[in-house]
């Protein structure tokens, strides 16, 4: 009786996942890309489409290029589609930079997090409240709804999505194909001249150097051990985070150890690789 109670359970929960595989979930074709369809994603896309009309409308085109990037890239790659759970990568897609709005109260942004930590958070907060009025709570359990997050949350984090779920990994790449450099091989010059016609880049990064500027302006305490640091030092006057950088933190604490344990001699012992582990 057990057994089977745990079977049945195992099958609800496969459904579940199962019902945002590839061929199992309604399709539509955006800028020349086949895209999943359903009510969330949907939601998504209204929502960044009206959202930032007023104030920030590249960060529209920026999120759409990012999703679809991602989408063409992962629609190149048969077996890799059929693994991913594409609504976690179309609404962690879209949803990516909710930390970047500057409206007046904003329920994406504090003054103590991170733009990532605070746009990863949020997300799964939109999420919970889209499911609590639309329906399907029970299929956003908590491991979809970290997917999301985590997904998010490393967006500049260079590297650290390597070792993450997949659906993780495939949100935060998706955002890399917007950084600058040469075309990836595995979205295609058709898809990218597609995506560009559709949705433009031309304004992407000054609107970047405002939003990160401003944050350095807003909330500079939450930026002094981020990149953001070197926007703030670069164009906000006043801005110092000489004694806030994790690099001030280690060498106060360096000085106050001295002077603690004076005659505790440290003297480091070098290995015959010169104390480089990766030789
Ligand atoms: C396609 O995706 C699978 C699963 O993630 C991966 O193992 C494989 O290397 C990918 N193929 C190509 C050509 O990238
Ligand atoms: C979720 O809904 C609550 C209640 O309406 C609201 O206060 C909050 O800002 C919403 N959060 C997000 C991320 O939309
Ligand atoms: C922006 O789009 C143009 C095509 O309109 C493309 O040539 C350029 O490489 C894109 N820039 C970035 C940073 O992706
Ligand atoms: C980048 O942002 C700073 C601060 O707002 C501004 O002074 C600078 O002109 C901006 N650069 C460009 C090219 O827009
Ligand atoms: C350190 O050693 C010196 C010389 O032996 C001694 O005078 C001093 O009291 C020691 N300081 C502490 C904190 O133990």
């Amino acid at each position: 009786m057990k057994f089977s109670g745990i079977v049945s359970g195992l099958a609800l929960a496969n459904a579940a996942a199962a019902s945002c595989k590839p061929g199992q979930h309604p399709t539509t074709t955006v800028a020349g890309v086949e895209v999943i369809d359903t009510p969330i994603v949907r939601a998504a896309r209204e929502f960044v489409e009206e959202y930032y009309k007023e104030y920030q409308p590249y960060l529209t085109e920026h999120l759409y290029r990012t999703w679809l990037f991602g989408a063409a890239a992962i629609n190149n790659n048969a077996t890799l589609k059929a693994q991913l759970d594409l609504e976690v990568h179309a609404v962690g897609s879209l949803l990516h930079d909710l930390g970047w709005d500057i409206k007046p109260h904003s329920p994406y942004v504090t003054a103590e997090y991170s733009f990532e930590i605070d746009s990863g958070r949020f997300a799964m907060e939109w999420i919970k409240n889209w499911t609590a009025i639309n329906g399907g709570a029970e299929k956003w359990d908590e491991l979809r709804l970290q997917k999301v997050n985590i997904g998010i949350m490393l967006q500049t984090f260079v590297g650290a999505q390597d070792f993450v779920f997949q659906d993780s990994y495939w949100i935060t790449r998706s955002v890399g194909f917007e950084f600058p450099g040469p075309e990836s091989e595995l979205i295609g010059a058709e898809n990218y001249d597609n995506i560009w016609k559709a949705y433009s880049n031309s304004t992407l990064f000054r609107g970047t150097n405002f939003t990160f500027t401003n944050m350095a302006v807003y909330k500079p305490a939450a930026t002094y051990t981020t990149f953001i640091a070197d926007f703030g030092k670069a164009y906000v006057s006043g801005y110092d985070n000489s004694e806030n950088s994790l690099f001030a933190l280690i060498q106060s604490g360096l000085e106050r150890e001295v002077d603690l344990y004076p005659n505790v001699s440290f003297v480091q012992k070098i290995p015959p690789n010169n104390a480089n582990p990766l030789e």
